[in-house]
């Protein structure tokens, strides 16, 4: 199926599947995301498709989401159902690729990864990231700040934002989570 079809059907699931926050949410990282794709070579609607995918699970009962997680086909992936933070992301992976019928290797990575890109994570999947962290209803960046990050060359950009997440994650007291502390060292491995 062509990624416009793929997005109007996202698109018209959207509400039903989440509440209006979170779709506003789905639908401002959707539009970053093809923004972005755009700048970087990439075709736009596979960002918009993974933008309104991204949280489709969100809403779901824990046990159904780590179920849906457990059975993603992206490689590794699986490995975070045990995870109630993270499963969402494979959870969604599963039902793009089963529901939507979505086929797109780098889309399915980019959804089932959004919460955790990995080191070795593909372009697609840092720019979602990218997004998600950065759409403008996002509040623990200030707008200025947020702008400028985006505008900033992809790797840089990508560095920026988990250290900003990584941040905010520490000055709320929070417990950061292994997998992004090893992504935390691998984008500060190459500040120059
Ligand atoms: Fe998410
Ligand atoms: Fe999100």
């Amino acid at each position: 199926m062509p990624e416009s079809d793929l997005a109007a059907r996202l698109e018209a699931a959207l509400d039903g599947a989440l509440g209006a926050k979170r779709a506003r949410h789905s639908r401002a990282v959707a539009a970053l995301a093809a923004e972005l794709c755009e700048r970087e070579g990439l075709d736009p609607e596979r960002g918009r498709v993974a933008g309104l995918a991204h949280d489709l699970c969100r809403a779901l009962p824990a046990a159904i989401q780590a179920e849906l997680a457990a059975a993603c086909p992206v490689p590794r992936a699986a490995e975070l159902a045990a995870n109630a933070r993270f499963a969402h992301g494979p959870a969604a992976a599963t039902v793009l690729a089963s529901e939507y019928g979505c086929s797109d290797p780098d889309i399915l990575e980019a959804v089932a990864f959004h919460t955790l890109p990995r080191p070795d994570s593909g372009v697609l999947t840092r720019i979602l990231y990218l997004a998600d962290k950065n759409e403008p209803g996002r509040e623990f960046l200030d707008p200025a700040e947020r702008e400028r990050i985006v505008a900033l060359p992809l790797a840089e950009a990508f560095r920026l934002s988990v250290e900003a997440v990584v941040d905010w994650i520490r000055s709320e007291g929070l417990p950061l989570a292994p997998e992004t502390a090893d992504l935390y060292d691998s984008v500060r491995v190459s500040v120059p």
